[in-house]
């Protein structure tokens, strides 16, 4: 039998105390795949077939952050760089888990060439997974984010925005552009607009009265070098904010900015209360 086939028998894991419906099959060694609930440690990741051996797990296993450096602490959140040679299992680990709630992606075993940043919001009690992406080491590449998700129990509650701005945080020390990798799932690709059109109004808005502005104006190029947002991910956003107006004479571009829309879509995001990133709060030098 194929690993997948085994796979999707199991339809929820039990993490942290939670239990949470599966969505996809992940190609768990074929005698963890037998079980209808399988038992994930939440904070080295290692699964378990039962309730028994998961209750000795916890009575013995001393972690309770995940491995590697805590890059970001900000009032009850951190995040944590894991590099997949130094930390092969628990990457691995990752991605089983990651794999259970994502339609295509494939990666598993090879956790060498990736580097992980793991969302955990933390307590007493230890640092809590709340969701991660991983990133590709290679200087060269244009993704800033390969694979990207929020556990369904934390959904919603703008992690995944949490997780995008920190990956464009991270392209900006670095003084480049990124772009997740392609092709996005359809709930990673209704999150990068938001956070794409989000960024972009709260950009007009912080720039319009600002010298820079007056002295320096405005163009894609500018746009993607103080965002971090590629060329071209900056254009899609200004298109879906219509903010792109083509002269039929001179066949030019121009921006039409509507800025009462870019405070309503602003304000409306920040009266959720979401956590906010504090680019401050980061403690972290490019991968080399
Ligand atoms: N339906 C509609 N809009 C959605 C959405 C959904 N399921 N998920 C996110 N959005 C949009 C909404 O505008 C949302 O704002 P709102 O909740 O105020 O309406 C905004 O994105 C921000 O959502 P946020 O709470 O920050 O995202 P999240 O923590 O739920 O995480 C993903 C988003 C993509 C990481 C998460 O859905 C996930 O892990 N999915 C499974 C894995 C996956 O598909 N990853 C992407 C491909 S690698
Ligand atoms: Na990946």
């Amino acid at each position: 039998k194929k690993a997948n086939e085994n796979a999707s028998q199991i339809e929820c894991i039990e993490f942290g105390g939670w239990e949470i419906d599966t969505w996809y099959a992940a190609p768990y060694p074929a005698e963890y795949s037998r079980n209808r609930v399988l038992y994930i440690c939440e904070f080295c990741l290692k699964y378990m077939n039962s309730d028994y051996v998961a209750w000795r797990h916890k009575l013995k296993c001393s972690t309770k952050h995940p491995p590697g450096d805590e890059i970001y602490r900000d009032e009850t959140i951190a995040m944590f760089e894991v590099d997949g040679r130094k930390n092969p299992v628990y990457c691995q680990n990752l991605c089983l888990l990651a794999k259970l709630f994502l339609g295509s992606k494939t990666l598993y075993y090879d956790v060498e060439p990736f580097l992980f940043y793991v969302l955990c919001e933390y307590d007493d009690c230890g640092y809590h997974f709340v969701g991660y992406f991983s990133k590709e080491k290679r200087p060269s590449s244009q993704n800033n984010v390969s694979c990207i998700l929020t556990l369904p129990i934390h959904q919603r509650k703008g992690y995944g925005n949490l997780l995008i701005d920190f990956s464009y945080l991270l392209t900006r020390v670095e003084q480049k552009t990124g772009s997740p990798e392609k092709p996005l799932s359809d709930m990673g690709l209704v999150s990068y607009r938001n956070y794409w059109r989000l960024v972009l109004c709260q950009y007009f808005l912080n720039i319009m009265d600002s010298d820079d502005y007056k002295k320096n104006g405005l163009s894609i190029k500018k746009m993607s070098d103080d965002t971090g947002m590629t060329a071209d991910d900056v254009i899609s956003a200004l298109e879906g904010l219509r903010a792109l107006v083509r002269d039929p004479q001179t066949k030019l571009y121009a921006f039409r900015i509507d800025l009462d829309y870019c405070r309503e879509y602003v304000t409306k995001w920040e009266a959720k209360g979401h956590v906010k990133l504090k680019p401050e709060a980061l403690a972290w030098t490019p991968y080399v």
